[in-house]
């Protein structure tokens, strides 16, 4: 900012010192940079109509170029789709993105989206085998299989043979022994395109070529082989479906992200190729179900192709959070499991006759030999034991395995107490905190964390002085974790702000061992909703494989009706996850296959109170062989309150949960069914209404249809408010103690003036605590009479501005000088179905970084009308918009 010019100002300053306010910057790490790529549009053309113009051998989308080439617009095409009944269209990139409007006005235009860029897939942890002779590595007993009846359906012979399932993510390393060893028919990995080459990220150029094969960033490979690794390998693993024939469609190159342009390229190639499933563990942060390649991904799951994509490993965000293609109205969208145990190391003990010694580690420490104990407290109440240095009479550590209760001060701090005596291989004990996670070491290499009673067990045998050794060989043995069996801390929560069932069903993804590129190591352990994803893909592989190719249509309700309903937690009060975590439940592939009662449909979306659909039918059908008794019943799960109380900021996950529930009528509880009959029953959910509509509670249960034999269900979600009334655009100070939105990072901010010339441009910052159908941002003469809706600040006093290498995202025709019935001079910022702000997150946007250019602009004096249309608002209405208008921004131009 340039206060030095604030006196050029007329009769409009707020001196800052009457302010009271210290200036301050805004993290810049929590700045969130528009997920788009500038001036990049997916333009979506009606490829059936008879456009005025159109000659018959034109490509659908040739008279969009014709148009814009007439009115001298410079841009080029870097994709064109031609798929009639799924997507057709061209990716164009603009010279100047305020072209955008001569787009919109091209005839046949239907929707221009921006390029949404998708991230590089990063899983949550990774852990990589440095090769097959790895003394390192945890046996696998595949209790990823047994948890979802995998292990049941290969014992009866189904591995998807026959079944075609395209991976659209990173590539392959198909010289894996596991994978087939090589590339085109009749390998394992039969076809496949690498759309981008090694060097892509989102916005460059891609180079693609024939040759799917990733050996450079492993996620690819890692994600096959949870789908097709062949058993007889060393660790006795296998895929879910490993005789089905694989595709690999790569469109991320070694480290960057990729454009949805491309995704939606793949997407279409996948439908092209006749793949029978298309699984993408890939996503950006959405949670609307309408970005290109979410709806691109819906209409392909709707012809009857199995579209499986991650939900996203944004948990710890909170709700309305999920990922985009998953987003889309058909796909589904998978959330992860934790494993139900962990394979952890285990000490071996020698001298007397005793258990072994499990430590938090999925690999062995690797230390030669047999080592004596030392404790370095006899009393293993001492709180801080080992926090001040050692005692002279300390021997030297060096040849023994020091056992050290933890608490009081840091894990390393104590490590270098103990390293002053010569200490190298340290085992800390649990002090009630926990046994259900990795400590940190810092540096120190030969520390681990074993649970209480084994630290008291040792220290006992030191004060006996017992002659105890332990040995470190690489042995492992299953430990019930905490978090076992539930969803996984990281998995993202829906739903939609427009009300889809996100994510529709889970499945493991927590500690996935798998294959890896040759050069990067042959085997990693991954842990991501990355991981369940191709895991649905598979089993929905083996659904195909078993029912025929028919059943793909209905798989996702198949695998939301029969799947495994998780709890909150362990503590055993029975409260249910929120189904916009966990879904529908765990999959359970066997009972999915064998079920005799068919259920439909699998989800009740009834939407938020304003546009409530609380009456529903469901259809129970017997598909067995024998008469069947049925009981329906309501099991609620935990209310999701979405947003914290008396505030407008989203709860960050693990979302708390209320055990208040909706009510619900069944119009029959209990009937008979002959094989082959079915019953419609009525289904009246009213929401739960003892909770606080400001909290946005998402409510949601299941209609539990039982039979003597087994149990399905029914999912319904909903929230307990009306969208409408969800704040948008943070005009608070909760987050960063400066009232939002602001200019340059200011708080409290008076007129201010600008060169608009070299660094010296305004720059806006914003944070949404909600999803926004449209955020637009206008210029405005500064007399402009408006009631905004947000300024009812005594200190708003922002100034603001513009500029440069505009970013329209999706420009909605009214470029003119009216929006939404306020005079604008110009439009400076569009963005359609913008997810909300992280925690912490905001946006900051500005001349090159978001405004649209104002190099025509004259001098003067401006403000900033910011607009954010309220979720299920009317874009027509300006009562449906929140607003806000800056301070005076006074452009002198430099003498
Ligand atoms: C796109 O077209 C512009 C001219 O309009 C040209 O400068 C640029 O190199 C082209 N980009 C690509 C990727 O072909
Ligand atoms: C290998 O795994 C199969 C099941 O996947 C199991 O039946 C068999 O016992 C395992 N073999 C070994 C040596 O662990
Ligand atoms: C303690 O036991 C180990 C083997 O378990 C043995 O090698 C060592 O000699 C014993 N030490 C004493 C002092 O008994
Ligand atoms: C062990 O330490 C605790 C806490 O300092 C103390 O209360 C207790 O008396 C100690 N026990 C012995 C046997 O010294
Ligand atoms: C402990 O013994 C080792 C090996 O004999 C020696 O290298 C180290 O310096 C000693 N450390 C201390 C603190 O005495
Ligand atoms: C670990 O266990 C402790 C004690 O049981 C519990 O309070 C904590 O929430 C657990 N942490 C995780 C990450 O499960
Ligand atoms: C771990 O302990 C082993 C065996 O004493 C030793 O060789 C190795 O250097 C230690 N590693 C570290 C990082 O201290
Ligand atoms: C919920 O209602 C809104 C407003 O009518 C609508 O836009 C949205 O599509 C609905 N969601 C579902 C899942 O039907
Ligand atoms: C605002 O100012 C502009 C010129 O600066 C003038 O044309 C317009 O009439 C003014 N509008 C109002 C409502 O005063």
């Amino acid at each position: 900012m340039n206060t030095h010019l604030a006196m050029k100002f007329l009769g409009v300053l707020v001196p800052l010192a009457l302010t009271g306010f210290v200036l301050a910057d805004l993290p810049p790490e929590d700045a969130i940079e528009l997920p788009i790529v500038p001036g990049k549009f997916i333009v979506e053309v009606d490829s059936s109509s008879n456009i005025p113009g159109k000659r018959s051998i034109d490509a659908p989308h040739a008279n969009i170029l014709r148009h814009l080439s007439e009115r001298g617009v410079g841009f080029n095409v870097s994709h064109e789709y031609n798929s009639p009944g799924l997507f057709v269209g061209a990716a164009i990139t603009l010279d100047d993105a305020n072209d955008a409007k001569e787009l919109q006005q091209a005839p046949g235009v239907i929707a221009i989206r921006p390029v949404i860029v998708v991230p590089a897939p990063k899983p949550v942890e990774s852990h990589i085998i440095s090769g097959p002779n790895d003394a390192n590595v945890p046996p696998d007993t595949q209790s990823t299989h047994v948890l979802t009846g995998v292990d049941k359906l290969h014992a009866e012979g189904r591995f998807g043979a026959g079944i075609k399932i395209g991976i659209i993510d990173t590539g392959v390393d198909y010289t894996h022994p596991s994978l087939g060893g090589g590339f085109g028919p009749g390998f394992k990995v039969a076809s496949g395109y690498d759309f981008v080459g090694d060097y892509y990220e989102a916005g460059l150029t891609p180079r693609p070529d024939d040759d799917p094969l990733d050996q450079c960033n492993g996620h690819g490979t890692h994600v096959t082989g949870i789908i097709g690794a062949d058993p007889g390998n060393i660790f006795n693993i296998s895929g879910v479906a490993y005789k089905s024939t694989l595709a690999a469609y790569r469109i991320f190159g070694c480290t960057g992200s990729v454009g949805d342009d491309i995704i939606v390229a793949a997407l279409l190639r996948g439908v092209a190729d006749n793949q029978d499933i298309l699984t993408l563990s890939l996503g950006a942060v959405s949670a609307w179900s309408t970005t290109t390649a979410s709806v691109v991904a819906s209409r392909i799951a709707a012809t009857g192709v199995v579209v499986t994509v991650a939900a996203g490993n944004d948990g710890t965000t909170g709700a309305w959070y999920t990922s985009a293609p998953g987003d889309g109205a058909d796909v589904i969208s998978v959330a992860s499991t934790d494993n139900t145990y962990l394979q952890l190391q285990e000490a071996t003990v020698n001298g007397v006759d005793h258990d072994g010694i499990p430590y938090y580690q999925l690999w062995s420490l690797a230390i030669p030999g047999e080592y004596p104990i030392y404790a370095t407290s006899t009393n293993t109440s001492i709180a801080d034991d080992a926090c001040d240095p050692l005692p002279d009479s300390t021997p030297n550590l060096s040849s023994y395995v020091t056992i050290v209760r933890r608490g009081t001060c840091s894990f390393p701090w104590k490590l270098q107490n103990l390293a002053s005596k010569g200490a190298n291989v340290v085992l800390f004990y649990d002090d009630g905190t926990g046994f259900n996670t990795t400590i940190d070491v810092g540096g120190y290499q030969n520390a681990s964390y074993i649970r209480a009673a084994d630290g008291a067990w040792l220290v006992s045998q030191f004060v006996a002085n017992v002659n105890v050794t332990l040995s470190f060989p690489n042995a492992s043995t299953p430990v019930f974790t905490p978090a076992g069996g539930l969803i996984s801390y990281y998995s993202s929560y829906g739903p939609t702000n427009d009300m889809y069932f996100k994510p529709a069903v889970a499945a493991p993804g927590g500690n996935i061992l798998s294959t890896y590129p040759l050069p990067l190591g042959t085997w990693a352990v991954l842990s991501g909703t990355s991981m369940a994803t191709p895991f649905i893909a598979g089993s929905a592989a083996l659904l195909l494989e078993a029912q025929g190719k028919a059943v793909s249509l209905s798989a996702r309700t198949v695998f939301e009706t029969t799947a495994q309903v998780i709890t909150l937690d362990h503590s055993g009060s029975g409260v249910l996850e929120t189904a916009a975590h966990q879904g529908a439940g765990l999959v359970d592939v066997y009972k999915a296959i064998h079920t005799e009662t068919s259920v439909t449909p699998g989800e009740l979306l009834l939407n938020d109170t304003a546009n409530y659909k609380g009456t529903q039918s469901i259809t129970v059908t017997n598909t067995g062989q024998n008469l069947k008794a049925y009981k329906l019943t309501h099991v609620p799960a935990g209310t999701a309150l979405t947003i914290q109380s008396n505030s407008v900021q989203p709860a960050v996950g693990p979302v708390p949960v209320s055990t208040a529930s909706a009510t619900v009528q069944l119009s029959s509880t209990d009937f008979l069914l002959l094989p082959g009959q079915s019953r419609e029953v009525t289904v009246v959910i009213k929401p739960p209404t003892n909770v606080d509509a400001k909290t946005f509670p998402v409510f949601s249960g299941y209609i539990k249809v039982q039979s003597e034999t087994e149990d399905t269900h029914v999912t319904y979600l909903g929230v307990a408010a009306a969208l409408k009334d969800a704040q948008v655009l943070d005009n608070s100070n909760a987050v960063f103690g400066l009232y939002l939105p602001l200019i340059n990072g200011m708080g409290t901010m008076t007129a201010e003036n600008f060169s608009f010339s070299g660094f010296d441009y305004p720059v806006l910052q914003y944070r949404l605590t909600f999803g926004t159908p449209l955020l637009r941002i206008d210029l405005v003469e500064p007399n402009i009479t408006l009631k905004t809706t947000l300024n009812h600040r005594s200190d708003v006093k922002q100034r603001d501005s513009v500029l440069e290498r505009p970013i329209f995202s999706f420009p909605h025709g009214n470029l003119a000088n009216t929006f939404a019935q306020v005079s604008i001079v110009g439009p400076l910022f569009e963005f359609d179905y913008a997810v909300r702000h992280t925690a912490s997150g905001y946006a900051s946007i500005t001349q090159g970084a978001g405004f649209a250019n104002t190099s025509d602009w004259a001098p003067g004096y401006y403000r900033f009308l910011v607009r954010a249309l309220k979720i299920t608002g009317d874009l027509t209405q300006e009562e449906d918009f929140e607003s806000w208008l800056s301070p005076i921004i006074g452009y002198i131009a430099d003498e």
